[in-house]
């Protein structure tokens, strides 16, 4: 159950061999045409799990069998349920074999989780992708602290994109977070719409090693609880 005021997160793996079939007869018949669709057998199998997890948790938070809800998608493509009716909003992130889960009632909210991969050229995909001063912290930390502080930095713009439910429609460029690994996760600027740091909390999460992840939710005051952790 969720209570007024309250996020809870799960954190699940995707590779769950036995549990496939099972998962795939809670689907819709259009989500499982989508898992058909991935090329790789375990691209198809992670969908499969990760989209029948998502059924499984708001069957429980909904008390409904899970292959009777229905979603719908944003112009952008976040998903909501759209039956039964609810103020239930949830988001999700999956990176190689885990996915993230966040539920919560009225607010907005998104999740991103991302693999650390020290081998990744942050700083060229920082040239590439990230807000002036973004690229400026990212190039004055020292080369070992680079590539969590990247894929932090990058959790934090997308968690931001998946709770607005923007996608890509919002340019990485014209918003910044803040990017040390010791600075809190905040919301610094977002070109023509000043108000929005102060519309949204930032929460960094720190879920699982090599892995970097952050919250963020509509308001502020909220208590983060976890349904599940690995
Ligand atoms: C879709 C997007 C919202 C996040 O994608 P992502 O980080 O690749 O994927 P994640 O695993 O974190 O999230 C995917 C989930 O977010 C949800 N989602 C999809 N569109 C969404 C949107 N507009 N807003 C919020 N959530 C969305 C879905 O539940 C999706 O899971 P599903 O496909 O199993 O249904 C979008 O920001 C995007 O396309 N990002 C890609 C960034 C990119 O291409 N960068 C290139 C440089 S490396």
């Amino acid at each position: 159950m969720l209570l007024p005021n309250e996020v809870q997160l799960w954190l699940l793996p995707l590779d769950q061999p036995g549990e496939v079939a099972h998962l795939n007869s809670l689907l819709a018949p259009e989500e499982q045409a989508r898992a058909q669709r991935f090329l790789r057998p375990d691209h198809q199998r992670r969908f499969v799990v990760g989209r029948g997890l998502l059924r499984t948790l708001l069957g429980h938070y909904l008390t409904i069998e899970p292959q009777r809800l229905k979603f719908a998608y944003s112009p952008h493509g976040k998903p909501f349920v759209s039956w039964p009716p609810t103020n239930l909003t949830f988001n999700l992130s999956h990176s190689n074999t885990l996915a993230l889960y966040a539920f919560t009632l009225q607010r907005a909210i998104g999740v991103d989780l991302e693999q650390i991969n020290n081998a990744t050229p942050v700083l060229r995909l920082a040239e590439r992708f990230l807000a002036p001063s973004e690229q400026l912290a990212l190039q004055n930390l020292p080369p070992p602290l680079q590539a969590e502080a990247f894929f932090t930095c990058w959790t934090r713009k997308e968690a931001y994109l998946k709770a607005r439910g923007t996608g890509l429609a919002l340019p990485l460029n014209r918003f910044a977070v803040a990017v040390g690994p010791t600075e809190p996760a905040r919301l610094l600027s977002v070109e023509g719409e000043p108000a929005e740091p102060t519309r949204w909390t930032f929460q960094a999460l720190n879920l699982a090693s090599g892995y970097a992840a952050t919250l963020v939710g509509e308001g502020s005051g909220w208590q983060l609880n976890y349904g599940a952790l690995l």
